[in-house]
């Protein structure tokens, strides 16, 4: 793992021990962008940063920095009743893609605080397969069904517990590094 990638990681831990997530807006972009920024404070300039330059991953373009705070509004808006109405503001989310790097990771703790707060559930990440998920994400613009199938069996009521969410971190930094950006410009 890179050096940013091990104090990112630290960050990460801080932000569940340190009680800060639960000051961190729920469902908002703002909330996305407190989370970004705690995770990358000093390691990256853009914290925190809505991105203005295009930016593309595996051949999918995300969301054109043009219009991207306006989609940003809009996506805060849609529901979160439903698990089935999170994952599909998640979706949308990864599409919209607001950061330079560093999406999947405060992405994957922004859907968590969703999922904690309408449902009383986690996804438990140390029990989603690394391949699998990224798959699922790949897919996820054209059919969301994959990714909303494998995450709906790896959910847990045990909200609580500090070895599901520190597994579910480290997993999820385990995601990342799959691939590397391409950059527009
Ligand atoms: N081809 C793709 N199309 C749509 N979404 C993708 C694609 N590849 C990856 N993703 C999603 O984007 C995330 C990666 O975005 P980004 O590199 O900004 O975040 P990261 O936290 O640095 O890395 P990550 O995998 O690498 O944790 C993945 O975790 C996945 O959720
Ligand atoms: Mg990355």
């Amino acid at each position: 793992m890179k050096n940013i990638d091990k104090h990112s990681l630290g960050n990460a831990y801080h932000l569940f021990e340190s009680g800060a997530i639960d000051k961190i807006e729920i469902g908002t972009t703002k909330g996305l962008q407190q989370i970004h920024h705690y995770l990358f404070d000093k390691l990256y300039d853009f914290a925190g940063q809505i991105r203005t330059k295009n930016i593309s991953k595996g051949g999918f373009r995300f969301a054109n920095a043009l219009y991207l705070s306006e989609i940003l509004v809009k996506i805060e808006q849609l529901p979160e009743h439903t698990f089935e109405d999170i994952i599909a503001k998640y979706v949308e989310m990864n599409i919209a893609h607001p950061f330079m790097d560093g999406n999947g990771r405060s992405m994957r703790i922004w859907l968590d605080m969703l999922l904690k707060s309408k449902l009383k559930k986690v996804v438990n990440w140390q029990f989603v397969d690394k391949t699998l998920y990224l798959q699922a994400m790949e897919r996820s613009p054209i059919n969301p069904l994959e990714i909303k199938t494998l995450l709906s069996a790896n959910l847990t009521k045990d909200i609580n517990n500090r070895e599901i969410i520190f597994k579910g971190i480290e997993q999820s930094y385990y995601y990342e590094g799959y691939e590397n950006e391409d950059y527009d410009e």
